[in-house]
């Protein structure tokens, strides 16, 4: 039963003691990041300081710039009193509700604190109170002891002045699938501003029971609080009623590409390939805490270089586990830690360069602590029938023509297909648990099967194409034009099959999603033709079953079934994330229960082969290398022996 007051009041004196209450926040400071560097003075200006008071003489630079922040700022003022708070956003997870309430820049004789109502027996009552946080305009709930149980209706309140609406839905752990949207690359170069009214009528027709958006919601760099706003409040009317995931990708941070190098600060040195955050850390937390905080709490929060936080964890959804995965935060950074290969430090064009010469010892994708993560989550089954990874970008390069179809390119280190050998431990890990993986970034909609030893022995990936692709067209288009190898593809794509990535990486095309059109100009003039609009990833816990289908943003009065891309949907069963092939078996072991976890450790070197939850009350388990084996289950993660034997 929800015990609004059991938690009221340790939940308002913890907060407390973490951000200053409303009155003693100064919500007009100038310089909210201070004034060391020119990305810490540039940042979120329209936003910050006496900002209904600036003109376009207030802002640096060219016209053009002056134009653009005086915009935003105009759309601040402009909006209706009864709008100050754009949209909420949250999730829940074991018991925890954790809501953001996303409001407008306020005027200061505005309020500035948020209260939470729920709706209980027909009335709204009121559960918990937090400030408006500055910079960033948010405002934080925590709710312990959530009864998940049923639908429950809540409702934002910024003192009289305004309020915002939604349901924070019931646990969907009694459905038998769970349906993901994927989305991700939000542009803002699109003839409606402040609106996605077709994808929004789209997404809510198929009724996800999780809106995730893999990164780049905003394009604004600088201007993180009108980026934010302008991409929540497009999106409102979808997360307001269900549980929503953000990751946060190069543009949420105000960069073009992003090697984190777990918190470095970056010079902005050739495209801030010195690795690093540009902007500062203040700046990098508030667009983690606006964008992350209604996340279930951090798996480790303790923070990294600068005292900038990490957020990665996992997210139960109604018996589907995902792990939500920070994949820029700890990469290893291009300059200085491989050879150049031409005038851009994270580009490769030579086909003859040695593909080992950039997979170095010392090298980091996810970093230690993540993969730690990983390797936790892969074994913890609590609640947990299916699993699937979450992360910015792939872990691949599936693509070969950048923002120009003149533009073949083959390595970009900006993806994860780099540094391999990071990318390999990754795989490892997701295949040891079956887990599908869903990404945005690249703009190209493609899924994926990953190799790692051989082809199609890993995990696969579904990369969902861009919301709205105007800034950045990218193609998978093999230079022969010819179909890969391998065991021939049931596809109406001519180019799937088996192929290697610019690093060397193996990888089996299964569908892609190639824009008309040739370079970004034509991309903006060209609306429904440039390979835009979402990704839809439906799980049964039942069978078993995935399927993963890509739908275009217009959809011209046709319904879902009939305007997917070509080569989608694309069905699969959870095993096909792990194509290993096995020398041996287990003989038959009954098992006590039906649906156990079963997990295989090899006893030479500890490690867990796989750890995953089978159907039904017996296991024949594959063994895929000679050695000694322990084969355990358990309910929830593995706890018992069955039996041990060697091969
Ligand atoms: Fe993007």
């Amino acid at each position: 039963m929800f015990k609004a007051k059991a938690f009221l009041i340790p939940a308002l004196l913890a907060v407390l003691s973490l951000c200053p209450a409303a009155a003693q926040t100064n919500y007009y400071a100038p310089f909210a990041f201070g004034t060391d560097t020119g990305y810490a003075r540039g940042a979120d200006e329209t936003a910050t300081g006496r900002w209904f008071e600036k003109s376009e003489a207030d802002f640096p630079g060219k016209a053009g710039e002056k134009k653009r922040h005086f915009k935003m700022i105009k759309w601040f003022k402009e909006r209706p009193l009864d709008k100050a708070i754009g949209f909420c956003l949250y999730t829940v997870d074991h018991g925890t509700l954790k809501l953001t309430a996303q409001c407008f820049p306020l005027l200061p004789k505005e309020p500035k604190t948020v209260t939470l109502e729920v709706m209980r027996g027909g009335k709204w009552q009121a559960i918990q109170e937090q400030p408006v946080q500055y910079p960033g305009w948010s405002a934080h709930f925590r709710v312990e002891n959530w009864d998940h149980s049923v639908d429950t209706p809540y409702r934002a309140r910024l003192g009289e002045l305004a309020s915002f609406t939604g349901l924070v839905r019931k646990n969907a752990s009694d459905k038998a699938t769970i349906t993901v949207a994927s989305t991700s690359c939000n542009s803002p170069y699109d003839e409606s501003v402040y609106e996605r009214a077709d994808l929004v009528k789209n997404l809510r027709s198929l009724d996800p029971d999780l809106v995730f958006f893999a990164g780049d919601q905003s394009y604004h760099h600088d201007e993180h609080t009108y980026g934010w706003l302008q991409h929540g409040v497009q999106f409102a009317d979808i997360i307001k009623d269900r549980p929503t995931v953000c990751l946060l990708d190069d543009h949420d941070y105000g960069h073009g590409n992003l090697w984190g190098e777990g918190g470095k600060a970056s010079q902005g040195t050739k495209g801030a390939t010195d690795g690093g955050f540009m902007y500062p850390a203040s700046f990098v937390n508030m667009v983690e805490r606006c964008q992350t905080f209604h996340l279930p709490d951090a798996f480790d929060p303790t923070p990294i270089k600068q005292g900038i936080g990490v957020y990665y964890t996992a997210l139960n959804i109604g018996g589907v586990s995902f792990a939500l995965l920070e994949d820029r935060k700890f990469k290893s950074a291009p300059l200085g830690n491989i050879p150049e290969m031409g005038p851009r430090p994270d580009h490769i064009k030579d086909p003859a360069y040695d593909r080992k010469s950039v997979d170095t010892p010392g090298l980091s994708l996810l970093g230690k602590r993540q993969l730690d993560f990983l390797e936790h989550w892969a074994t913890d089954w609590t609640d947990a029938q299916m699993k699937v990874a979450l992360s910015q970008t792939a872990f691949c390069g599936a693509v070969h023509l950048h923002g120009s179809k003149k533009n073949r390119l083959l390595a970009d280190l900006d993806s994860n297909g780099w540094p391999q050998t990071g990318r390999n431990k990754a795989l490892r890990i997701l295949r040891k648990a079956r887990a599908s993986h869903l990404c945005g970034d690249q703009h190209l909609a493609v899924v994926v099967q990953h190799g790692i030893d051989g082809y199609r022995d890993g995990p696969i990936t579904f990369t969902n194409p861009a919301l709205v692709n105007t800034v950045y067209g990218r193609w998978w288009w093999p230079e022969d034009e010819k179909p890969g190898s391998g065991a021939k593809i049931d596809s109406p794509l001519p180019w799937t099959g088996d192929y290697e990535d610019g690093f060397g990486n193996k990888i089996t095309m299964l569908a892609y999603a190639n824009p008309k059109h040739g370079h970004g100009g034509d991309l903006r003039k060209n609306r429904g033709s440039r390979g835009d609009g979402f990704g839809i990833a439906r799980f049964n816990k039942t069978t078993g079953e995935i399927s993963f289908e890509c739908y275009p943003r217009f959809w011209g009065g046709k319904t879902a079934a009939e305007v997917q891309y070509k080569g989608w949907p694309i069905s699969l069963k959870t095993s096909d994330n792990d194509g290993r092939k096995p020398i041996a078996h287990f003989p038959e072991i009954k098992l006590p229960e039906a649906n156990m976890v079963v997990q295989l450790i090899n006893d030479d070197s500890g490690e867990t082969v796989y750890c995953h939850r089978i159907r039904g009350k017996s296991c024949t388990a594959p063994v895929y290398a000679s050695g000694s084996y322990t084969l355990k289950a358990g309910k929830s993660t593995a706890d018992t022996i069955l039996a041990q034997k060697k091969f």
